[in-house]
């Protein structure tokens, strides 16, 4: 695949240095100039001033100059306009306003899985006269990388023309009428973007582990605060993931998701349109109000037409 995972992101907050702190919380890797790293993807968040909470800017790797070169022919074959150099193609998606930077990028080189240990099950009885591995854990939780991203937009259309038709993401399954998940990688999504009144980022998604390492990432972050409690524990039916989605106090979403359906066999995938509650979810607590219309949206929508 010429794209083959998202680098980074740029989120615009207007209170940077208590984000900053939260994302600390949620275990990302400080770096210096409120930037953030993860443990196998390296740096991938940046946070600077905005007068209210956006994406800015969404990066995507590809593999060579060519990949860059096929970008650019898309985005002129369906009239987007862009800038290109050596080093990148950038474009802004005129449903998101995100700025999307395509570079040349080295892949994710995921470190091994901890060994997890032997789990018992009926019939099947593997962790004989012993404690469960996942109960000593007492380490911090640290995300391996940042796996997906989901924007608002105010044209889906051309959102969904602007990073498939352009970008060159391939559809995985889709809501009808209003949203659709997009992978650049071997990742069931790596981007959503939905149909929204404004453009907003609703969240971004940072893979862990397993299921216990979301428990514990949750768990920390709500000992510190539980205002910060958004959504979970539960599991997503489009993608399959466990998740569970918190809140940074410029009120972007963040999740911690792990075993995220794969696809390595693009002919063997069937997509999908969901219209149930399978859209949401496949088991967990009820949908709160607030993830599907964040707090703020009133006052978002409201910014957008005075700004
Ligand atoms: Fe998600």
């Amino acid at each position: 695949m010429s794209l083959h995972r998202l680098t980074s992101v740029c989120i615009g907050v207007p209170n940077v240095a208590e984000t900053a702190s939260y994302y600390e919380d949620f275990g990302l890797t400080r770096l210096a100039d409120n930037r953030f790293a993860t443990v196998d993807g390296g740096e991938q968040l940046r946070l600077v001033a905005s007068p209210r909470r956006r994406l800015v800017e969404l990066g995507i790797g590809v593999a060579d100059p060519d990949d860059l070169d096929s970008v650019a022919a898309r985005f002129t074959a369906v009239g987007v306009t862009f800038e290109q150099t050596p080093e990148m193609v950038v474009a802004i998606d005129p449903g998101t306003g995100v700025r999307v930077v395509l570079s040349i990028a080295d892949p994710v080189d995921a470190s091994p899985a901890p060994v997890t240990g032997a789990q018992n099950a009926p019939g099947r009885i593997e962790r004989l006269t012993a404690r469960a591995e996942a109960i000593e854990r007492d380490n911090p939780v640290r995300p391996r990388k940042l796996g997906h991203v989901v924007v608002g937009s105010t044209d889906l259309e051309a959102s969904e023309r602007f990073f498939i038709k352009g970008v060159g993401f391939k559809v995985s399954d889709s809501i009808a009428d209003a949203a659709s998940f997009l992978r650049c990688s071997t990742d069931h999504h790596n981007l959503l973007v939905q149909a929204a009144p404004v453009p907003f980022l609703h969240h971004t998604s940072w893979q862990v582990e397993d299921v216990d390492e979301i428990g514990r990432g949750a768990t920390a972050l709500l000992n510190k605060d539980p205002a910060r409690h958004v959504w979970g524990l539960g599991r997503h039916h489009i993608g399959s993931n466990f998740f569970w989605y918190l809140k940074d106090p410029a009120g972007n979403f963040s999740e911690y998701y792990a075993d995220m359906d794969c696809i390595v066999d693009d002919q063997l995938w069937r997509p999908e349109v969901w219209s149930d509650i399978r859209a949401l979810y496949s088991w967990g607590p009820p949908v709160p109000g607030a993830f599907l219309a964040p707090d703020d949206l009133v006052e978002l929508m409201a910014a957008a037409h005075n700004p």
